[in-house]
């Protein structure tokens, strides 16, 4: 996130003199929608005003997911996902040495940086992107930069190679939702997947909702009539972050690592997405 270019698309084909040399940030062209012209925090702000969340109530929610990350970094869990970044060459034959160099004196980064605890009364106190809104730096999904990966594959495959899975894909929803308000995207999406499966709410031991904004996750959690303690247990992308394209398997990896924790069999990673969609998937824990 902290890598995406500020580029100028207009220069390929050369340049009148005197004319406005264009550039756009690739960061903000993520978090705009040009059909409905708002960005992403509008979004929330909408879902806010349509579900009458409060200040108060995002920067409560933003507090505990703080409290959650923290307590699940402390207890060693958050590291059990985590590929520590250090700085290091890979080399191969013939080939040009590639690397990663940490900058500064920072030799490895072995955890997330943005959870920190974070009092209600602190983040009252931040500044609102939009004057009179909800949504601050503190209980909005925090930019961060990050990479994941995992593998999926057949159980038959996995049978084969004697290899245990962590978690079985049950089944996948994506709904659409008006772009306006893409943040309750969750909500339709989880109950269409729930149709899909014959499951009901109650049967669903964990939620791993990503928390692109406060107002957001708690407009989902209200129309769906969401237990919050299931929801999120180890914290969420608010003390965590939302980089984007990672965060879906972070999700998934989360839940299937709670799950197994927990001893619960069945687990809802979901996210909003940008532009009016919501997506969710149903995973089981093998061993429940
Ligand atoms: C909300 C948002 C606009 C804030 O961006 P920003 O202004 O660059 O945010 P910052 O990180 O500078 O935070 C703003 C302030 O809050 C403070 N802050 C953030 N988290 C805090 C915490 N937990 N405790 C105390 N202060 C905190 C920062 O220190 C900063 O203070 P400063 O202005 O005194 O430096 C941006 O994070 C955002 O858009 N997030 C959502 C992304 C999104 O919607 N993704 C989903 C796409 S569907």
């Amino acid at each position: 996130m902290t890598r995406n270019p500020i580029a100028a698309f207009d220069h390929r084909t050369g340049f009148k003199l005197g004319a406005p040399v264009g550039f756009k940030d690739y960061m903000w062209e993520a978090l705009k929608d040009p059909a409905a012209g708002i960005n992403m925090i509008q979004t929330a702000e909408n879902l806010a005003k349509k579900y009458s969340i409060s200040r108060e109530d995002v920067d409560a929610f933003a507090s505990e997911s703080f409290a959650k990350a923290v307590a699940a970094q402390q207890s060693g869990f958050l590291a059990g996902e985590i590929v520590p970044v250090i700085t290091e060459k890979f080399e191969l034959e013939g080939y040009k040495p590639r690397g990663i160099k940490l900058q500064g004196k920072v030799t490895e980064v072995t955890q997330d940086t943005h959870p920190r605890i974070s009092p209600a009364d602190v983040l009252a106190k931040l500044r609102p992107v939009y004057e009179g809104g909800v949504q601050t730096g503190g209980n909005s999904s925090a930019l961060v930069d990050a990479a994941a990966a995992c593998v999926v594959t057949s159980g038959a495959y996995a049978k084969a190679k004697g290899k245990k899975p962590m978690a079985r894909v049950v089944a996948a929803a994506v709904a659409g939702v008006p772009p306006e308000i893409m943040g309750i995207g969750p909500a339709p999406a989880i109950r269409l997947l729930l149709a899909r499966t014959g499951l009901k709410l109650s049967d669903i031991g964990r939620f791993e909702i990503n928390e692109a904004q406060g107002a957001q996750t708690l407009a989902v959690g209200r129309e769906l009539g969401l237990d919050l303690s299931l929801l999120n247990v180890n914290g969420g992308a608010i003390a965590l972050g939302h980089p984007l394209a990672a965060t879906g398997v972070r999700l998934t990896i989360t839940l299937a690592r709670e799950l197994a924790r927990s001893g619960k069999r069945y687990g809802i990673s979901s996210a909003c997405v940008g532009g009016g969609q919501g997506i969710a998937l149903l995973i089981e824990n093998p061993n429940a």
